[in-house]
């Protein structure tokens, strides 16, 4: 074949291949059989082989994944991906609908409902119609380059149809795992002894972030397209029905069920029929979206914050079901709390099958009168860990049956637990218990600790197993262990120094992330932070005797007591005498709060999510400068912090008068600038 033939030969290959991936995957219409497709796939391949310049960025073959990469670029959104305010009643939706006609000044406006998927967002580019680059939605501004592992995903067209495209054009969507397909994936993991996925939308996320896109090619992972996020060089429709005509018109799978209203009722009944198709479905969803479907006024809608004012969510409420309670089990937590959970006759609850739920302690499963070989109602609402909610109406309890009481022993290391009189709290104490430590390792390694990457659950496992790591310390001399590192399976000599690596860069962890990380039963990160301002380095904290640890608010008898106890027990005082000679010693530098900050004596309530700051550092920064941060908006109140997803806080501050702050009026206001009272704040334009 001549250079000129093979080119054409390669082009036509690409146009047929790439169509029947259509027919295939979005039409559920193959019109090629799979011998016929692999047949061309591998002339494409060899032609691709021996010409190498033929490769496009719309090849098929890239749908097999490409070499892995060392880690995910950052992508900025030139347009933010935002995230939905939910409503979960007629009233709510009817509400926040006079909301929007109420801003725009008119009577009515048409609403498109599509279903919300529980997957997770993502962008794709196409320039000249070419599939070039994808992101995850990440914070909303910025996400994580997964180009390659877009790919793989056969639903997803390399390149648009038609010519009506515009020359730049960013497409948004939902990507999933089907749920006949996960159920079958934890269906082959159990008869293998592994441990079952919790969710699809879980997988859907760890096949999406694997570094190597020939893994996420095994992943039958699948995507509905919703909506555009920005064109350049052409024209876009002015509806947001439209826009998913234009999108199906272009190859891209859009979900069927979307359809306009023009009424809350009309909306109602639609949203009615969702909870009826539910259950057929062969993938998560957790409500309705509902959007204001002209463009226009999307536009002048706008955003509070994160949400858009143009659109919001209809939630169900939580799914329930009823099935048999074969056992309680319990395991050990990293503070050594012996948690029971349920083993559950396998039962679908809202599309996922449940085998495990959680239960929360021996006198909550007594109170609620749940035993072994009940029937009991399981309930799952989004994302959470089924629950028992408690014994199903119609129980028929086997006559032979008992109250519930915690086995005496660790089921991991078999030494007695302890019964707390106070807290209905049942412990095993035993600092050597390999399943705490396991956990604590995990926990120290953590991103809210000290934030070791490649330390997660299963190197926890696998180095205390072995006993490569028996003590906390001991992770700071495994780079004098290489060989060791090296005999673990699956440890390459990069992943292993890598590791090593990260963990001497913990080394300069602040001293909240240490304590924090160390474990201690009720410290979490912010009486960390507490704690760290207080003694200044971990040495002092070992001196702290009870009468100076209640005198710091925030700490009460409990929490004195039980750090106490750890700081006396003498393998810890050994454990921070160690950490030091191997030069892990944070020392905690804050100034002193200024006397005279604005903000002194003021109350704040922190909500939703926010960029630069988790919750606990947000109101931890307020505290540092002598303002209160409490959890619920009152007319006391004097300002809301409201990052992403603020709810029902926002709903309230607004009510109330009380002035809300984004995140930038929030970092003004700690560098000491008090809004302008007279300014337009976000609470007035809701
Ligand atoms: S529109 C307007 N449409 O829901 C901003 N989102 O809670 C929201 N989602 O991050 C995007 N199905 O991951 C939209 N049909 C749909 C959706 C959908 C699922 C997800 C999306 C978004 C989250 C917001």
């Amino acid at each position: 074949m001549t250079i000129s033939n093979t080119a054409s030969r390669a082009a036509e290959l690409r146009d047929t291949l790439n169509r029947a991936n259509y027919d295939y995957y979005v039409l559920s219409q193959p019109t090629l059989s799979d011998a016929e497709f692999d047949t061309l796939s591998r002339e494409l391949q060899d032609l691709e082989h021996q010409q190498p310049e033929l490769k496009t960025p719309d090849s098929p073959t890239l749908r097999v994944g490409a070499p892995p990469s060392q880690q995910f670029e950052p992508v900025q959104h030139p347009v933010p991906m935002l995230s939905l305010s939910n409503v979960t009643s007629e009233e709510t939706f009817n509400a926040w609908y006079q909301r929007a006609l109420d801003y725009l000044e008119i009577d009515s406006a048409d609403l498109t409902l599509e279903l919300k998927i529980d997957g997770l967002a993502v962008a794709v580019t196409y320039v000249d119609g070419i599939l070039i680059q994808a992101a995850t939605r990440g914070d909303g501004t910025q996400g994580e380059n997964i180009t390659d592992n877009i790919r793989t995903i056969n639903s997803v067209p390399l390149a648009l149809d038609g010519d009506d495209v515009p020359g730049t054009i960013e497409l948004r969507g939902e990507v999933f795992y089907p749920i006949s397909a996960f159920d079958r994936l934890n269906e082959e993991r159990e008869a293998a002894s592994l441990p079952v996925y919790v969710n699809p939308r879980n997988s859907a996320s760890g096949s999406l972030r694997q570094l190597d896109s020939t893994e996420t090619a095994k992943r039958p992972l699948d995507m509905f397209f919703y909506s555009i996020g920005y064109a350049e060089n052409g024209q876009i429709p002015n509806s947001q029905y439209e826009t998913l005509q234009s999108l199906k018109q272009w190859g891209c799978k859009t979900n069927d069920w979307s359809r306009r209203v023009t009424t809350v009722e009309e909306a109602m009944t639609a949203i009615q029929n969702v909870a009826e198709i539910r259950p057929t479905l062969d993938f998560g969803i957790d409500g309705v979206v509902i959007k204001i479907d002209d463009i226009t006024l999307q536009d002048r809608l706008g955003a509070v914050g994160r949400d858009p004012r143009w659109a919001t969510a209809y939630k169900f409420p939580a799914e329930q079901a009823v099935t048999k309670l074969l056992e309680i089990r319990t395991n050990v937590g990293r503070t050594g709390a012996i948690n029971p959970y349920a083993v559950l006759e396998p039962v679908v609850v809202g599309g996922v099958t449940v085998s495990q739920a959680t239960l929360h302690n021996e006198e909550d499963i007594n109170r609620k009168d749940i035993r072994a070989g009940d029937h009991v109602i399981v309930q799952r609402a989004g994302d959470v860990i089924p629950q028992v909610v408690g014994p199903a109406s119609d129980n028929q309890r086997p006559d032979d049956s008992q109250p519930y009481r915690i086995e005496p022993n660790c089921p991991a290391c078999g030494e007695p637990v302890i019964r707390d009189e106070d807290q209905a709290d049942i412990r095993c104490i035993n600092s050597t218990c390999p399943a705490q430590f396991e956990r604590l390792l995990e926990h120290f390694a953590s991103r809210g600790a000290m934030d070791i990457e490649g330390l997660g659950e299963k190197l926890a496992k696998e180095l205390a197993r072995q006993n490569l790591v028996s003590n906390i310390a001991d992770i700071y001399t495994l780079n004098e262990r290489m060989d060791d590192l090296l005999a673990m399976e699956r440890m390459g000599e990069k992943r292993a120094q890598n590791l090593v690596d990260a963990i001497e860069q913990s080394k300069s962890q602040s001293l909240p992330r240490l304590i924090f990380g160390l474990g201690i039963s009720g410290i979490g990160s912010e009486i960390a932070e507490t704690l760290s301002r207080e003694f200044r380095n971990l040495p002092n904290l070992l001196e702290a005797d009870a009468e100076k640890l209640t005198a710091i608010e925030g700490i009460g008898p409990i929490l004195a007591n039980s750090i106490r106890e750890w700081t006396l027990h003498e393998p810890n005082i050994a454990l921070v005498q160690r950490l030091k000679d191997l030069g892990v010693d944070p020392q905690d530098d804050t100034p002193e709060a200024a006397a005279d900050h604005p903000v002194k004596g003021l109350t704040f309530v922190i909500t939703g999510k926010l960029d630069t700051f988790s919750r606990t550092e947000a109101a931890n920064a307020v505290k540092s400068l002598g303002a209160k941060a409490v959890g619920s908006v009152s007319k006391n109140t004097d300002y809301l912090v409201a990052g992403a997803d603020a709810g029902s806080k926002l709903e309230r501050a607004v009510r109330l008068n009380v002035p809300v702050l984004n995140e930038d009026q929030f970092k003004d206001i700690l560098d000491g600038k008090l809004p302008d009272p007279d300014a337009e704040t976000p609470a007035m334009l809701v």
